[in-house]
């Protein structure tokens, strides 16, 4: 078995190596790729020691058995297709091809079937989406979801190492922000993403497509997408109303024994969550009105948001 990680010294792609080594994976051959910057840099797998190299399209050509893409848009539009073109399956993590019709946007908890014979490439779906869809998929498939109000509060880390790097040095050194449009050390930023004309961030818009084509449903998603100084964990105010009619006892059994997803009696918050594969529930409540369930919700981004679902479909192609 042949496999790779493309953007391997990247938060995603570290993270990857991290929980295929704890999930008890190993390759006949493994190999990682990143620009120039960190080429040579050494990596440790399974107690081996693995030098990275700098991607080339020669090495796409490899042919690979599956090939994990973590280096954002650009690089899987160059690269990904010359990789599947060579015989390999490639898993996605950026944005570059989750809507496309042609291509499966996939969590596997929920939407596996629709890899059954498929070979190319495979989309991972955005962060905040993942860890909300996780909690609404079983709900929906009782009581069918109509409209959802979410806030998100997303991590620094879900911008990479230069959002983290940029949170550190305006804490330590007071410096003027370069990757966000305004400070973010103690500080709260309503915009993800570029604004599209509707008024909605590129963040918020790939909230509502994305949860719609994983669930295969026509809900509404009306999402505010916000930056704030935390490292790891996205946390999300979540409200929702149903088609049907749904008890508080009854959502919250069905949540309890939901695949991947952990219900707390208080709440959690992201530093107690850094590390777990789960997307966590808390303050499970009905609003006044009876016709909506509301909830909080937090995961690790890098993990349930990114590596683990990816190493997940991988793991759907291996059985
Ligand atoms: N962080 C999250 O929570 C999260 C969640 C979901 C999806 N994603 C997506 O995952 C991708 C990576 O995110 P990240 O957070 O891991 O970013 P990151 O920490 O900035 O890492 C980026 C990785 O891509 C590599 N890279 C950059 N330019 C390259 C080039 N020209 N050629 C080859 N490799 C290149 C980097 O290599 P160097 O070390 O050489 O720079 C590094 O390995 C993005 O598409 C992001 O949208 C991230």
């Amino acid at each position: 078995m042949k496999i790779g990680i493309v953007g391997a010294t990247g938060e995603v792609g570290r993270t990857m190596i991290k929980v295929l080594e704890e999930r008890g994976h190993d390759f006949d051959e493994f190999k990682l790729f990143s620009s120039e910057r960190s080429a040579g840099t050494v990596l440790s797998f399974n107690s081996k020691t693995i030098k990275v190299e700098k991607l080339t399209e020669e090495a796409m050509k490899e042919g690979f058995d599956y090939l994990l893409f973590s280096a954002g848009k650009e690089i899987s539009k160059k690269f990904a297709p010359i990789a599947a073109s060579h015989g390999s399956t490639v898993i996605d993590n950026s944005s570059a091809f989750r809507m496309n019709p042609d291509i499966p946007l996939v969590v596997p908890e929920i939407n596996s079937n629709v890899l059954k014979g498929y070979h190319g490439i495979v989309a991972n779906p955005n962060c905040s989406t993942i860890q909300l869809v996780l909690v609404l998929n079983p709900l929906h498939i009782l009581y069918k979801l109509k409209r959802i109000i979410i806030t998100t509060m997303q991590a620094v880390s879900g911008s990479g190492r230069k959002g983290m790097n940029e949170l550190d040095s305006e804490i330590t050194k007071n410096s003027d922000p370069t990757v966000y449009p305004k400070k973010i050390a103690f500080n709260c930023i309503p915009q993800i993403g570029p604004f599209c004309e509707n008024g909605f961030s590129e963040e918020e818009m790939k909230m509502l497509n994305e949860t719609r084509k994983i669930m295969n449903c026509t809900c509404d998603v009306e999402a505010t997408a916000v930056r704030v100084p935390v490292m790891y964990g996205h946390s999300e105010s979540v409200y929702v109303e149903f088609e049907r009619s749904f008890s508080l006892e009854e959502a919250k059994e069905i949540l309890r024994n939901a695949p991947s997803v952990k219900v707390w009696e208080d709440y959690p918050t992201a530093l107690e969550v850094v590390g777990s594969d789960l997307s966590h529930v808390g303050r499970i409540r009905i609003s006044y009105d009876g016709k909506a369930l509301l909830f909080w919700n937090v995961a690790d981004n890098v993990r349930v948001g990114a590596a683990t679902n990816a190493v997940k479909i991988l793991e759907h192609f291996l059985k």
